[in-house]
């Protein structure tokens, strides 16, 4: 049977990095999906073919001495992919079986960008993936089998992505490094988030292990920048639950600066967020890991066309989506 699997991205409201380390964080889904087709095949080959991952082609500089230069972003389709072949390695484990699949990848939005397509993508291969051998696994063992794959591929992550990108909506997360829990926070979908995205260098992996090795260099400062943002979270949490504007805008701004601390801001990152900010956000930060990719306002909503034509001026692509998106959705196909 063929499956169509497919997951939300997601923005971090507050608390990415210091999740890592035990402190909560608050995320979204968004309205834009990574979906996963999965039809099992009788021997026990795997195809992958990942055509349509919305990123940029390539650029192609040639000198004067007729020397080509090529950049493409193709490393994040590879990033996505080894995400694919990881989380069927899991599950077969986790089935005990070794059915082959041709697997067909696709996304609403640009991959490795800082909007947790990563667990998107683990969490719709596993369903689809199991799903079509004719196993349901609860979404409980989904994200958990999810979490395991981030966690193989990007050496430490919390199990914040995969379990936004499994139940969707609106979450406050507590992972204290071993066991962690969740809580949907109500009625925030009318939150006025405008998202801006920059090219990112980085994986999130070479993020995680930036803060890292400053956390191990300056512990002491390390641990207090990591509680620091943890007590944001929940002031946040409060703010939300009110719809306090003033407040959320200003807990993001704190928020920022304390990632810019952690070294994971890049100049054009502030530049969005700083632009936001000039045109009256109530306040804006990066979110995700950082390095490049997404930053978020909270922008009051007769500013909105505003920020997002200032952000097409400074080569920042505003990601036009709502948040609070459902989580995994998986539709069978018979044939
Ligand atoms: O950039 P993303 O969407 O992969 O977010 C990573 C979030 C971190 O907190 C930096 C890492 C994690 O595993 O929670």
């Amino acid at each position: 049977m063929e499956i169509i699997a497919s997951a939300p991205g997601k923005v971090t409201l507050y608390g990415e990095h210091a999740v890592v380390y035990g402190e909560p964080a608050i995320v979204s889904s968004i309205n834009k999906r990574i979906y996963v087709k999965c039809r099992p095949r009788r021997d026990n080959t795997i195809t992958i073919s990942a055509l349509n991952l919305s990123v940029p082609g390539i650029i192609l500089t040639i000198d004067k001495d007729g020397e080509i230069k090529i950049e493409t972003d193709y490393g994040r389709v590879l990033s996505a992919v080894s995400y694919i072949k990881e989380a069927i390695r899991l599950t077969q484990n986790y089935l005990d079986i070794k059915g082959g699949a041709d697997i067909t990848v696709s996304s609403e939005m640009p991959v490795g960008a800082g909007l947790g397509t990563s667990a998107a993508v683990a969490v719709s291969t596993i369903a689809a993936y199991s799903y079509s051998h004719g196993y349901r696994i609860p979404a409980k063992e989904i994200a958990r089998l999810s979490w395991e794959t981030e966690k193989t591929i990007q050496g430490l992550a919390s199990p914040m992505d995969s379990t936004i990108a499994t139940y969707g909506g609106f979450i406050y997360l507590k992972y204290d490094g071993k066991d962690f829990d969740f809580e949907p926070i109500e009625d925030v979908n009318e939150l006025p988030l405008v998202i801006g995205y920059t090219k990112r260098l980085y994986k999130t992996a070479d993020m995680v292990s930036k803060v890292k090795n400053l956390i191990d260099k300056y512990p002491l400062l390390g641990k207090n920048v990591i509680n620091l943002i943890g007590k944001i979270v929940e002031m946040a949490r409060e703010a939300l639950k009110r719809n306090d504007l003033t407040m959320i805008g200003e807990l993001m701004n704190i928020n920022h600066g304390l990632l810019e601390t952690l070294g994971v801001s890049t100049k054009e990152l502030n530049h969005i967020v700083y632009i936001m900010r000039s045109l009256g956000a109530y306040g804006s930060k990066l979110s995700g890991a950082g390095g490049g990719g997404v930053a978020i306002g909270v922008v009051p909503r007769e500013r909105i066309n505003e920020v997002i034509t200032a952000l097409k001026l400074i080569d920042a692509t505003p990601i036009e989506t709502s948040i609070g998106g459902s989580g995994l959705i998986i539709e069978e196909r018979d044939g």
